[in-house]
């Protein structure tokens, strides 16, 4: 991607929105001057607006206690109230709030009474079963209308949810497992990918026997999806429908105060251990809110969102289940792959929902492009009329195709810059005010200050490049990571105090706009998946055969970045197997140990690793390598002699 970036920077083409879209925007450009004039006065203002408080709030930020920020901290309110029970009391109980589409093809609809009722009940079952405010709340789910009603239901009593990706490992669960300290684990049977039955409930169970058993967790709770045979444990595993069917229908939402823990969700650093990103009430609400009505253009009363995220993920939180429940949304909420049962299902979907807003990530739409574009050809997509992209940065070639294919040649795109920690979008136009500039992600929303800076923390002016950073701390910020204050303060504040570092590179054009140029650090970026180096070479280490591991992102046409590792085997067992199944083996005990997100596209057997003197293992040259790249510069390496070997060894 960097490599490309004097090109993207010569992009030329530009979308100005249509006096028609912008009659009808609802973000408009006031929403940038009315946040420069009083910033703090403009959070304010949207909180009321866009939230009900059980308690108003009369302070606004509280930055005493930097860098863990206070918001909106002297007033209480119910997430799950302010997504599920006023909208029924102010007469939107009959809105669609999910269309709940099975991979096979079975249809689930709930309209926001339902989904208010349903999520009464199971705060109910998580008090009965001991769990009270502030408990955590483990789930591991497919993509089910359940795991958006546990997430609420979590909310509602105060539990801090952390969602683990179905895709992870039962290691990976089980880390996730203690570290929160969870009591109650919310999983499935199984869940449809692909066309099968994937099964979830025996991951739970061989995470829960791990480490010879004894674990935080006391009760597992399992819906009934897959119908696939599942082991039981007596005492500890209840039924979902089982238990809802033993407690009452009513539970009063009560408010709790806006500092108050609402999930916790890891996410990949540069070592080895995931960070529990701590996410609170009222901010991170105010921020998803306001940003999913104003960057998506949302008319709730008429438009048909789907936001293809995976709730495992940040952006399936924000805006799959916070954002536009707060904002009274009508969505889809798909379980499968996009190729399952056919390449179309996607389309299919949206013309059968009449899908209006479509939010989704660049490496889908370069594996739509591959396909071609007669697949969604056949499908009636005129519904559509904003498109949104996440994850990384979104190519003009794919921008492009998005903008033709998908948009209708009308539709315009926003691509939305943030992170796990910033809890929302950041950096992203306006659909009715921003010319759109394909690849760039132009603009921080009102209300968020951002900085391009040197390495001394300089900030830079149009037409240069450094680091970002958040100048200014914002709603939805992280207020920490999990049971672990040392590690937050030194990976975000250390290297420009009271700025918060992003980790990654950016640059303005000549306008002024911002250009993501992905990450500085050793976070790759594979299908906009953060994955950590360290985190897979200390799984290939763990390996018997593996005396040395170096892994790298690689640029990859899908994916963005692919995982490439680099092995040397332990010399008692180069011969026990061929490198070939060497590497198969190795790729595969990556999958088991974290879990298939995780898995090298290549592993080589070398013999060498190129180092510093100091024996540091030089990434940057094995990137060169991967990507048949000349390879950089080479002087501080101790040994050039090995790259030639490795060289010759990958090509
Ligand atoms: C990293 C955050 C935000 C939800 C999905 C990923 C990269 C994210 C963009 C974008 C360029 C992007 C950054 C960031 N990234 N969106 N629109 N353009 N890069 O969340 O796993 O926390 O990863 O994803 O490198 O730091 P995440």
């Amino acid at each position: 991607m960097s490599n490309n970036i004097d090109n993207l920077l010569h992009e030329e083409r530009r979308f100005p929105p249509s006096a028609e879209f912008t009659a009808q925007a609802v973000g408009q450009a006031s929403l940038y001057a009315d946040s420069k004039k009083d910033r703090l006065g403009f959070w304010d203002k949207q909180a009321k607006e866009l939230l009900h408080w059980h308690k108003p709030f009369t302070r606004v930020l509280d930055w005493s206690d930097a860098p863990v920020a206070k918001w909106f901290d002297d007033g209480e309110l119910n997430v799950a109230y302010n997504c599920l029970d006023r909208h029924v009391l102010e007469g939107r109980g009959d809105r669609v709030a999910i269309y709940g589409e099975g991979e096979p093809g079975d249809q689930r609809v709930y309209t926001y009474s339902e989904l208010t009722a349903e999520v009464k009940r199971v705060a109910n079952v998580f008090l009965s079963l001991g769990v009270n405010a502030g408990d955590r709340i483990a789930i591991y789910m497919p993509m089910i209308p359940e795991a958006v009603i546990t997430m609420l239901a979590s909310a509602r009593i105060g539990a801090v949810h952390t969602v683990v990706f179905g895709g992870f490992s039962a290691d990976s669960l089980r880390s996730r497992i203690d570290d929160a300290e969870a009591k109650l684990v919310v999983t499935a049977d199984g869940g449809w990918r692909k066309g099968k039955v994937f099964p979830l409930k025996p991951t739970v169970d061989a995470a829960l026997e791990a480490n010879g058993g004894g674990s935080s967790v006391t009760n597992v709770l399992v819906v009934k999806r897959g119908e696939n045979e599942v082991a039981w444990t007596e005492g500890r595993d209840l039924w979902w429908d089982d238990a809802k069917a033993g407690v009452d229908a009513e539970h009063v939402a009560q408010g709790f105060p806006a500092e108050h823990p609402l999930f916790i969700l890891y996410t990949s650093g540069t070592t080895g251990k995931p960070k529990g990103i701590l996410h609170t009430t009222g901010g991170y609400l105010t921020q998803a809110a306001f940003t999913h009505k104003n960057i998506f253009d949302l008319h709730a009363d008429s438009d048909v969102y789907w936001c293809t995220a995976d709730v495992g993920w940040i952006t399936g939180h924000s805006y799959v289940v916070y954002g536009p429940l707060a904002n009274g949304a009508t969505q889809v909420v798909y379980e499968g792959t996009p190729d399952a049962p056919h390449p179309g299902r996607w389309w299919e979907i949206i013309e059968k929902y009449k899908v209006s807003i479509l939010y989704t990530a660049p490496t889908a739409i370069r594996s739509f492009m591959k396909l071609g574009r007669e697949i969604p050809g056949k499908f009636d997509l005129s519904s559509i009329r904003v498109l949104g992209s996440v994850g990384e940065p979104i190519n003009p070639e794919a921008w492009i195709w998005y903008h033709d294919i998908i948009g209708g040649g009308k539709a315009p795109i926003v691509d939305t810059w943030w992170q796990t920690e910033t809890g929302g979008i950041m950096i992203a136009a306006l659909p009715g005010v921003t010319t759109l500039k394909p690849g760039s992600a132009q603009v921080p929303i009102p209300g968020v200050v951002i900085d391009i800076v040197d390495e001394q923390g300089v900030p830079q002016d149009k037409n240069s490049g450094g680091l970002l950073v958040i100048s200014e701390p914002w709603p939805a910020m992280l207020r920490g990571i999990w049971g672990d204050p040392v590690r937050f303060q030194e990976t975000y504040w250390d290297k420009f105090g009271d700025k918060y570092f992003a980790g990654d590179g950016a640059r303005y054009d000549r306008d002024g706009d911002i250009w993501l140029l992905g990450r500085v650090d050793d976070v790759m970026n594979v299908s906009g998946h953060r994955l950590s180096t360290a985190e897979i070479e200390s799984a290939l280490v763990g390996n018997n055969i593996v005396a040395e591991a170096a892994v790298v992102g690689a640029a990859d046409e899908t994916t963005g970045q692919a995982v490439v590792a680099f092995v040397i085997l332990k010399k008692s067992h180069v011969d026990d197997q061929t490198p070939e199944e060497a590497s198969a083996l190795l790729r595969k005990h990556v999958s088991d140990q974290i879990g298939a997100i995780a898995r090298p596209s290549k592993v080589y057997i070398v013999e060498e690793l190129p180092k510093t003197r100091s024996g540091k293992i030089m990434r940057r040259l094995l990137q060169d390598v991967a990507e048949g790249r000349e390879i950089g510069d080479t002087t501080t390496l101790t040994d050039t002699g090995v790259l030639s070997i490795i060289s010759a060894q990958v090509h």
